[in-house]
């Protein structure tokens, strides 16, 4: 309550008055959102003829979509009714240390953890979850455990046209079904270990060569998710250009028109799909071949297309084309000149400035809202996405190459032989941040470090 209230001149009580309920608006506005989600074994028919036995969200493959609002207070009551421990990491999400579902806080079988966290202002994209649990990472997706988050804008620029959701994943099976998990001696452990784990048949939100319904003239939005445990995807459509309009934080300033987009493992991309096709027109979308990795262990299908769904325009007459914004949004800019530290992290084969992830060191001691840049050099001859915990960052450039335009990203693809720098600001959480490569195998065999980011004065983050 303000004080002396009645003491005051009535304009000056009105003004405030009204100056308390702008301020107060947003956080009526506020949705509690519970979630329920349960980990735990099921029997799902993911290959035809077979029953696989797989680990699933709410018995689902892959688990629920989540959609969230910004500004949201989001709680989701988690149980592990997995044989082993697990966590539920929210990946891209900026929220507080506890919530991450890090490594560092797992969740034994039988045990429950609510993950409690608010949807930041500007964060709204597309973001996904998955299992985080020291070296099982790779397996437990492996066994079907991911599912999708979108993060809703009060004032999407682009509300209104309809949304497609792609949650695209390989995965390689036995005979009899079962996921096939070579034993780490063999040579396709060894090859696992090497490349990343990649499987011949690909998924797109659960399902083999899904159809994909659209009418000549209409403008889609497509939410692409590559929950792969290492395989890019080199997309395209044929006879279309992309309207590239976001990536892992959300929407660009404007749209840019490409031929392909080169989704790498843990990336999202947004674009527009416009029909421009006829009617009755069936156009395929492609991965098309992206060579990732060293010509020693190369697979020998690599340069092979594959076929990830087909859009299948109606027969309905065309419909009028919706006009799409030139402009999105504001994205602002992290400002280089106020960077006070410059990190570099030299990525080898399997690990990071030479050294394999421990719990118990910290590779990156940062203090809160400060802001730095990172530089990432590959020195080796395969791709390794880099992916930071916590907060977003900014491209600045690619082998010195200045990022085109500004957007807000959580993994980078630092190619073979190659650099990328980004800038980001550790603006609101203090904790400890995972960072590491995003191929599932190179993770969980400890190309990993941690940030440490805490607050002056206070003892960094407890385990
Ligand atoms: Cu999507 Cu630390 O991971
Ligand atoms: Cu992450
Ligand atoms: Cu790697």
């Amino acid at each position: 309550m303000v004080p002396n209230r009645r003491a005051m001149p009535l304009r000056c009580g009105l003004v405030l008055c009204v100056l308390m309920v702008l301020w107060a608006a947003p956080i009526l506005a506020q949705r509690r959102i519970e979630v329920t989600l349960t980990a735990a074994p099921a029997r799902l028919s993911l290959v035809p003829g077979a029953t696989t036995e797989l680990f699933a969200y709410n018995g689902r493959f892959p688990g629920p979509t989540l959609e969230f609002r910004e500004g949201d207070r989001v709680t989701v009551h988690f149980r592990n009714d997995l044989p082993e421990p697990t966590t539920i990491h929210w990946h891209g999400l900026n929220l507080p240390f506890a919530a991450d579902g890090s490594p560092f806080h797992p969740v034994a079988p039988g045990e429950t953890y609510d993950y409690v966290f608010t949807i930041q202002p500007g964060t709204a994209g597309t973001y996904w979850y998955h299992p985080h649990p020291h070296h099982r990472t790779g397996y437990q997706i492996a066994k079907g455990l991911y599912g999708a988050v979108i993060v809703r804008a009060t004032d999407d620029p682009l509300r209104g046209l309809p949304e497609k959701l792609l949650v695209i994943s390989d995965n390689r099976f036995a005979a009899d079904g079962s996921i096939d998990l070579p034993a780490s001696l063999t040579p396709t452990g060894i090859a696992d270990r090497e490349n990343g784990r990649e499987g011949d048949v690909i998924f797109v939100n659960g399902a083999v060569m899904p159809t994909i319904a659209i009418r000549a003239g209409e403008v889609q939005r497509w939410r692409v998710i590559n929950a792969s445990a290492a395989r890019v995807y080199r997309l395209a459509l044929p006879g279309h250009k992309l309207l590239h309009v976001g990536s892992d934080g959300g929407l660009f300033e404007r749209p840019v028109e490409v031929e392909e987009l080169v989704v790498a493992n843990a990336e999202r991309v947004e674009f527009l799909v416009r029909g421009t096709g006829s009617p009755g027109d069936r156009v395929v979308l492609q991965a098309l071949p992206y060579d990732r990795y060293i010509p020693q262990t190369r697979p020998a299908t690599w340069n092979q297309p594959r076929e990830l769904l087909a859009l299948q325009y109606t027969t309905k007459s065309p419909k009028r084309a919706a006009s799409i914004p030139a402009v999105l949004r504001h994205v602002p800019v992290l400002d280089t000149t106020q960077a006070t530290a410059r990190r570099l992290m030299v990525l080898t084969q399997g690990m990071i400035n030479g050294q394999l992830m421990d719990p118990d060191r910290i590779d990156v001691a940062a203090i809160l809202d400060a802001t730095e840049i990172w530089e990432i050099e590959n020195l080796v001859g395969m791709d390794h996405p880099f992916h930071l915990h916590g907060f977003q960052f900014q491209v600045l450039d690619r082998n010195g190459v200045p990022e085109p335009f500004r957007s807000w990203k959580d993994v980078v693809n630092v190619p073979k032989h190659g650099t990328a720098r980004f800038i980001v600001r550790y603006a609101n959480f203090p904790g400890k941040w995972m960072f590491h490569c995003h191929i599932l195998d190179h993770e969980d065999h400890g190309m990993m470090g941690i940030l440490d980011v805490s607050v002056p004065g206070q003892r960094s983050a407890k385990r």
